[in-house]
């Protein structure tokens, strides 16, 4: 019963975080946009900067920017902040029902290391507190601003030593939520502790008839650029938990970087094109990475258990009996596994008729990575992967 109702909690979570994180991540495309198409206003007013006109829904709009902050100031000024913080709080609070508060399988992986629940919510939360606190502290600090190459430089390889940590110590689909969710907190932080008080700030100062301080400006912008890249890469990580293919990878830690460097490369081109360059060279190199990375981790023989093959013949009553073992504590009509109490995805593994149908999949899962049975719960070996593979290979033979 507890676990029914967590799942029906996760699903209205998954469903706002989705449905807030597209307006956050919609308008912050719908500004860059705007911000790129401004012209020279139609009738000239020195305070505006740029302005467009746009058509939409039977009405016209004009939009006017002005930089700094107007000298009359309207009457109702929106904010755009609310997107951001719920797409925090529903994330963070999704983390905890699915990893933190659901099965321990999701979590930890007795294959990658040894460490209870416990321990790894432990590490999880640390890395999402102590990972913001290093990078907002950087770049509060005076080198951090003043050498902004280097703490692009530091930043990213601290990303990347968080991902390679958290992969060494929490099962692949843990580690990349957490980067996931790492980001995705710097992102929202960024906007409520760095972006927002510092238009408050120029708000403030021009009512109060001062000339803004220009630190706060030159942070805040700081600040969107790095949400800027973010934004492909955290998506990926949202989406990630449908491609064991990734986080199943030996080297997971070093897909998820691959595929937040192609993430950021598309980002850098539409921030080209929105700057009025041509150059269209980070698409290519784009495509060729995809095309490369998808080559490399979809080799047999890089990846899983494939590499030695098996000799002798397997047959159908060997593969059935594996699953029984170590499939159907979970993925049976009753399974028997703590905190599940479906059979996941509705697939069940126990008639012979569902091993073959699932037969693709559990290629995927079991043979090509290594995750399934997830966390490897049911304690599966090598030996056994090898044979399920074997079976699938060579065609599947009743006996
Ligand atoms: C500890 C419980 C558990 C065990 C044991 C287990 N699974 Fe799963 N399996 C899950 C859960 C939970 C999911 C759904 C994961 C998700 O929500 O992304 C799942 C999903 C799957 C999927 C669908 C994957 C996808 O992304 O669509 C396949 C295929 C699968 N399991 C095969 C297997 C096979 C084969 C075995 C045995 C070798 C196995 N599982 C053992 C819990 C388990």
């Amino acid at each position: 019963m507890e676990t029914v109702l967590l799942d029906w909690l996760a699903l209205i979570l998954r469903w706002t975080h989705i449905i807030v994180g597209i307006a956050w991540i919609g308008s912050s495309f719908y500004f860059m946009w705007l911000d790129s198409h401004l012209e020279d206003p139609t009738v000239p007013d020195e305070e505006v900067e740029g302005q467009l006109w746009m058509v939409h829904s039977g009405g016209f709009y004009r939009v006017d920017k002005i930089m700094v902050a107007p000298k009359i100031m309207p009457r109702h000024l929106h904010w755009f902040k609310w997107e951001a913080w719920w797409t925090g709080v529903t994330g963070v609070l999704l983390l905890a029902v699915v990893y933190y508060l659901g099965s321990a399988a999701f979590l930890i992986d007795p294959d990658v290391a040894d460490i209870t629940k416990m321990e790894a919510v432990g590490i999880g939360v640390a890395t999402l507190v102590i990972g913001w606190l290093v990078y907002d502290g950087m770049y509060m600090s005076e080198w951090g601003n003043k050498y902004t190459k280097l703490s692009g430089a530091i930043g990213f390889i601290g990303l990347c030593v968080v991902a390679y940590g958290l992969s060494q110590v929490l099962s692949g689909r843990a580690a990349y939520i957490h980067v996931g969710a790492l980001i995705g907190i710097i992102m929202v932080l960024n906007v409520w502790i760095r972006i927002i008080p510092g238009q408050h700030n120029l708000v403030d100062a021009r009512k109060a008839g001062e000339e803004p301080d220009p630190t706060y400006g030159i942070r805040a912008k700081q600040r969107s650029v790095h949400n800027n890249y973010l934004t492909l890469p955290v998506v990926f990580v949202m989406i990630s938990s449908h491609y064991p293919m990734t986080f199943g990878h030996e080297l997971n830690w070093a897909v998820l970087i691959a595929i937040f460097i192609i993430g950021a490369l598309v980002r850098h081109w539409f921030n080209l094109r929105n700057s009025g360059s041509d150059a269209i060279w980070p698409v290519p190199v784009a495509i060729i990475s995809i095309i490369m990375l998808a080559g490399y981790v979809s080799v047999p023989g890089f990846t899983g258990p494939e590499k030695e093959g098996l000799k002798r013949k397997v047959v159908f009553s060997e593969v059935q009996a594996i699953m029984k073992t170590r499939c159907a504590a979970c993925h049976s009509a009753k399974p028997t596994y703590e905190g599940i109490e479906t059979p996941p995805k509705n697939i069940k593994l126990e008639t012979e008729a569902e091993i073959r149908k699932h037969a693709a999949q559990i290629q995927k899962t079991t043979v090509a990575t290594n995750t399934m049975p997830l966390g490897n719960a049911t304690k599966m070996s090598k030996e056994e992967r090898l044979a399920v593979g074997k079976w699938i290979a060579s065609g599947m033979p009743s006996e």
